[in-house]
């Protein structure tokens, strides 16, 4: 698909638009009569992922090469993505985070400036809050205080916070959607969630369920929550990918910045999801108890309260039935082949 597929559709730039998160966006930009450019290196996202609007190789960090796409594609509006997300290797390679992570924002912020694109959606994170003095079972409103445990949570709030003085500073407006834990798959089964080393706990269920992966470890059985293990707010992608249109077409005056927790507001200890797996594949899923992982805290979840009010969304399909439902028919099937990961320049140049 290429610009001729245009016609008079709003381009919208999407950057690391081939990952998980971006791709089920790039889908949903698509279907709401926006134009989707994407821009990743492809050092994690796949390039099979990017099947609505246009591709762009690029660095998040390169602002010219993001000034001419942005000026080629006559952008109207940036949703960011592209970043690294890894919470453990953060806490090992913090210069990789700040570098790209914050490093990539200000390319881009300078890359809109210059070219006068008006609104910006940030993929920010529940880890900007950490644990602080919360209890389990308190939900996260917007203005709890920020906490990250690890340095991965601490760039994401940086980011914000340079996003919010560009605002004042130049007129931008801008979303920061925190999300909480996005999960699942396009029920089309065309994307999905792929991440090279997997880390997440619905695929590694799975994986261990079907037989194509080792048996899951529950980190951690002695938290402070109702079963001993941790609570977290699973939202389905596609609702996450929802979020970012309305994002983009809600009315903002010129120099605001929101930002709103992206979650459904419900707690799923890790053993729920467990026995969500097993029903989901009709076998138990086969785990062992192990020790508590670094970084993480007993409870994240949403207080959905103003992202509701603020652009009117709501979660729609993140039952955690569904949602393990249609991450299982992604696992058992995946669309991309390994081969689909052209490594990027970025990939080949930093050092693990
Ligand atoms: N878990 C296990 N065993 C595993 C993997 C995970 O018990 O093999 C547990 C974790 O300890 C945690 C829960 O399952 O309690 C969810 O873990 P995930 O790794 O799936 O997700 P996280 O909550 O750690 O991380 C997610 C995003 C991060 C983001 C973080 C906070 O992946 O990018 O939420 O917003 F920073």
């Amino acid at each position: 698909m290429g610009d001729m597929d245009r016609g008079s559709k709003p381009a919208v730039l999407v950057t690391g638009g081939a990952g998980y998160i971006g791709a089920h966006t790039a889908k949903a930009l698509h279907e709401q009569g926006f134009f989707p450019v994407v821009y990743d290196d492809l050092s994690s996202g796949f390039r099979e992922a990017v099947r609505w609007g246009e591709f762009v190789h690029g660095d998040i960090r390169d602002a010219r090469a993001l000034g001419e796409t942005i000026e080629a594609h006559a952008i109207k509006a940036v949703i960011h993505f592209a970043g690294l997300i890894e919470v453990g290797r953060s806490v090992v390679r913090p210069d990789l985070f700040w570098d790209i992570n914050v490093g990539g924002t200000m390319s881009l912020l300078s890359a809109i400036r210059e070219r006068g694109v008006d609104r910006l959606v940030f993929s920010s994170s529940a880890a900007v809050y950490g644990q602080g003095g919360r209890g389990p079972l308190e939900t996260i409103p917007e203005a709890a205080p920020k906490a990250p445990a690890s340095p991965y949570g601490d760039t994401k709030l940086a980011c914000e916070w340079m996003i919010a003085a560009e605002c004042r500073a130049y007129g931008l407006s801008a979303v920061a959607l925190r999300y909480f834990n996005a999960a699942g798959a396009d029920p089309s089964g065309q994307i999905g969630e792929a991440h090279e080393p997997e880390t997440h706990l619905i695929p590694l269920a799975i994986a261990a369920a079907i037989g194509r992966g080792p048996a899951l470890t529950v980190f951690g059985t002695d938290y402070d929550t109702p079963d001993g293990t941790c609570l977290r707010d699973y939202i389905h992608v596609n609702d996450l990918a929802a979020a970012h249109v309305a994002a983009l077409n809600v009315e903002l005056p010129a120099g605001r910045f929101e930002a709103a927790n992206v979650g459904v507001g419900q707690g799923r200890s890790v053993l729920q999801v467990v026995e969500a797996v097993a029903r989901a594949v009709g076998r138990p899923v086969p785990h062992a108890i192990g020790a508590r992982r670094a970084g993480d805290p007993a409870s994240l979840v949403a207080d959905p309260g103003y992202v509701r009010e603020l652009l009117g969304w709501s979660a729609q399909c993140s039952d955690l039935d569904r949602i393990v439902a249609d991450a299982l028919r992604w696992e058992a099937q995946p669309a991309y082949s390994t081969g689909g990961r052209a490594a990027g320049p970025t990939a080949r140049t930093q050092p693990q």
